[in-house]
Parts: C-alpha cells; sequence; structure tokens
C-alpha cells in the first residue's frame, strides 16, 4: 500500500539543541501508530512539523504521495491531515451540537451563513448526530462546555477533529488529565474510528497504547530507536535504555 502520510529526513534544531533528527515516518490508510518516548523526546515537536505548525530545517512532508512541504497548516488540513484540537480552543460558552456544527459548516466552505441556522439543515444535523454518538456525547449535545466534564471535553476535541473528515489523525495524548474513570470512553472512540483512517497517537500509559496500537514507534532524543509491533517494544533493549531514568520500566510508564 502507498503511504497516505510520509516524512522524510526531518530536522529540526531550537537554538542549538537538535529536538528531531533526521526522523522519517511513513502512515498507511488504516494504520494504528503509538509514537513513545520519554519527556522532552520531541513527540510534540514531530507532529508540529508534520501538522505545519513549525517550520522544520529540513526534510519533506508528504500527504498522499503529494509535497506538503512547503503549505501551512491550514492547507495540510484541507488536504486531509488533522490534529485534535486543543481543550484551549474549545469556546466555553457553546454548546458541543454548535461546535460540531461550526466545524462542518468551515468545512463545507459554509461559514457565510448564520450559524444559528444550521438546525434548518438536516444533513449537517445528521452528521452531527452521528458524530456525537460515536464519540458516546449524544447526552450532552446541547450542554455548553463549560458545564461538561474535562473527558468529555476531550472527546470533542477528537470530534472536531474527525468532522473535518482527516484520511491521518494526530492526537497528542488523548487521554492526558482525562480521570480513569473516563478513559474507557475515550478507548471506544478511538475503537470505533473509521477503519481507513490512519491515527498516530502519542501516549504515555502504556495500557493504552497496548491496546490501541499494532504498531509502536520510539522516539528518544530526537531519533526513531524502535519501529515494530507492540509485542516487540518492551523486550527491545534500545527501548529500555532510553526509558531509563525517566521510567524504571517502560511497562509501568505512568
Ligand atoms: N518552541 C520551543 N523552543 C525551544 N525549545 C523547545 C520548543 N519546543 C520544544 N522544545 C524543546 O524540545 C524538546 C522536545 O520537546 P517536545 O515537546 O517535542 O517533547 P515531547 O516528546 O513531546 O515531550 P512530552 O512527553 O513531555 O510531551 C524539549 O527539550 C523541549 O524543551
Ligand atoms: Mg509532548
Amino acid at each position: 500500500m502507498s503511504p497516505i502520510l510520509e516524512a522524510r529526513n526531518l530536522q529540526k534544531a531550537f537554538g542549538g539543541l537538535k529536538v528531531i533528527d533526521d526522523v522519517s515516518l511513513r502512515l498507511e490508510p488504516g494504520d494504528r501508530v503509538a509514537l513513545i518516548g520519554p519527556n522532552g523526546a520531541g513527540k510534540t515537536t514531530f507532529v508540529n512539523l508534520v501538522t505545519g505548525n513549525l517550520r522544520s530545517d529540513s526534510g519533506d512532508v508528504l500527504i498522499g504521495g503529494a509535497s506538503v512541504t512547503h503549505s501551512g497548516p491550514a492547507e495540510r488540513a484541507h488536504r486531509g491531515l488533522v490534529r485534535s484540537f486543543q481543550v484551549t480552543r474549545l469556546f466555553q460558552d457553546m454548546t458541543a451540537e454548535e461546535h460540531l456544527a461550526l466545524a462542518i459548516l468551515e468545512r463545507d466552505g459554509k461559514t457565510h451563513r448564520l450559524a444559528g441556522s444550521y438546525r434548518a439543515m438536516p444533513q449537517v444535523m445528521r452528521e452531527i448526530g452521528i458524530l456525537l454518538s460515536t464519540l458516546g456525547l449524544g447526552t450532552v449535545a446541547h450542554r455548553k462546555v463549560r458545564e461538561i466534564a474535562y473527558g468529555q471535553q476531550r472527546l470533542l476535541e477528537i470530534a472536531l477533529a474527525l468532522a473535518l473528515r482527516p484520511k491521518v489523525l494526530l492526537l497528542d495524548e488523548p487521554a492526558a488529565g482525562v480521570p480513569q474513570s473516563d478513559t474507557g470512553r475515550i478507548e471506544a472512540a478511538l475503537a470505533d474510528l473509521p477503519a481507513d483512517l490512519a491515527v498516530l497517537m502519542i501516549e504515555h500509559d502504556m495500557d493504552l497504547v497496548f491496546r490501541f496500537a499494532r504498531r509502536v514507534v520510539v522516539l528518544a532524543a530526537g531519533a526513531i530507536i524502535f519501529d515494530g509491533p507492540p509485542q516487540a517494544v518492551t523486550r527491545d533493549q534500545r527501548v529500555r535504555e532510553a526509558y531509563l531514568g525517566s521510567y524504571a520500566n517502560v511497562r509501568r510508564a505512568h
């Protein structure tokens, strides 16, 4: 299969410090990849280079075989590369339904229409309903963001990302800060994602990683030191060494 996303030889330094050092990665449709690594390894920086939120010093990013190296985040999103929104980008006084309506209208280039009129658009309403139920948010559709639990806000971020109909979804620690009692919802949502969507998830919770990922990529000090099946990662000597000092044992992370 040809890759839907390809990062080629990406490099990024901050000041004198090389944070991403010649990283290449390919994602294919349907991939379920966990990107793990010690704190400060460069995981978030890598995602920022891929999305175009940060400019790389060198290297290329391709979506569906076409270079987007010189495109900004909006153009990359338009081509199907979407990261989950950050909670801080949610509007406290807007409901879950309103957020989704805006995302859908924006995707379809219809934001000039009055936001309030989406209820008269059956297709938009149907799509909102599907997204809310996929993420288990049906019961809070009309609640304002400020009134829903943090875990549900994170689910709403994923719903907003899906509303853009991505081909590649990048999730940076989707379960971070979510109470243990709510992580099951996030896991269920992840398990329900479209089969042909390629997903790359940064995650520290190794239990979640092992349940979600069919492939694990380990980044340490800006370089990929492991790329393979989850069953092999904890046995890998280089991975164990990279985690020494960060975590006593990769299996026990968090
Ligand atoms: N804008 C920036 N300017 C300077 N240094 C930065 C910047 N962003 C990140 N860094 C540094 O780059 C390194 C990698 O950071 P990054 O956030 O990518 O790590 P990470 O793997 O996502 O870590 P974590 O698991 O803690 O989220 C760190 O040393 C960090 O301090
Ligand atoms: Mg990070």
